[in-house]
C-alpha cells in the first residue's frame, strides 16, 4: 500500500544516509594505508609504524599528518626539518615543550618503525 511504502523507503533512505555519513567519519580519522610493495603486500615495519602513529601521534599531528595540536609532519615537512632520521627520531624519543617523550613508552622497533611511517607514507 503506498501509505506504508512510502515511509519505509524513506526510512532506509536515511539508514543508508546515516551508514554512509558514519563511514565518511570513520574514514577522515584514519591515518593513510601503506601501499602495496611489488610482491603485493604492504611492508611489515611499515604497518607498524602506521599502527603506532594511529595510536599514538594522530590525536596531535592529524590523521594524515597534516598537523593540529602538533606541527604539520606531512608532505615534506618533517623530512625538511629533520634531513638525518637520527635528529627525526631523537624528538620522539626525547620529546620537546608539548611533544611527550615516547622513549619510555614505545620500543626502538616502534620508533624506527613510525619515523619511516612518516617519511615514506606522509611524506
Ligand atoms: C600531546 C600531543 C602530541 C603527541 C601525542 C605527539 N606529538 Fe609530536 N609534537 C607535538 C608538539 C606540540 C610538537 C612541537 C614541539 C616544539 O618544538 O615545541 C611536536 C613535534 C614533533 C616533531 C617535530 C616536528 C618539527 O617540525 O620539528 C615530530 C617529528 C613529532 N612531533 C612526531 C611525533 C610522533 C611520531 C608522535 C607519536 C609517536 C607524536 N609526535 C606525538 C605534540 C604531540
Amino acid at each position: 500500500m503506498w501509505f506504508v511504502r512510502a515511509p519505509t523507503s524513506r526510512r532506509s533512505f536515511l539508514a543508508a544516509l546515516l551508514v554512509v555519513v558514519v563511514l565518511a567519519g570513520a574514514c577522515a580519522g584514519q591515518a593513510p594505508e601503506v601501499p602495496l610493495g611489488p610482491d603485493g603486500s604492504p611492508d611489515a615495519e611499515l604497518v607498524v609504524g602506521r599502527e603506532v602513529y594511529q595510536r599514538r601521534c594522530a590525536n596531535c599531528h592529524g590523521a594524515d599528518g597534516g598537523g593540529g595540536t602538533g606541527p604539520k609532519l606531512a608532505d615534506g615537512a618533517v623530512v625538511v626539518q629533520y634531513p638525518d632520521p637520527a635528529e627525526h627520531r631523537a624528538v620522539i624519543a626525547e620529546g620537546r615543550n608539548a611533544m611527550p617523550s615516547f622513549s619510555g613508552s614505545l620500543s626502538t622497533d616502534e620508533i624506527d618503525a613510525v619515523v619511516r611511517y612518516t617519511r615514506e607514507v606522509l611524506g
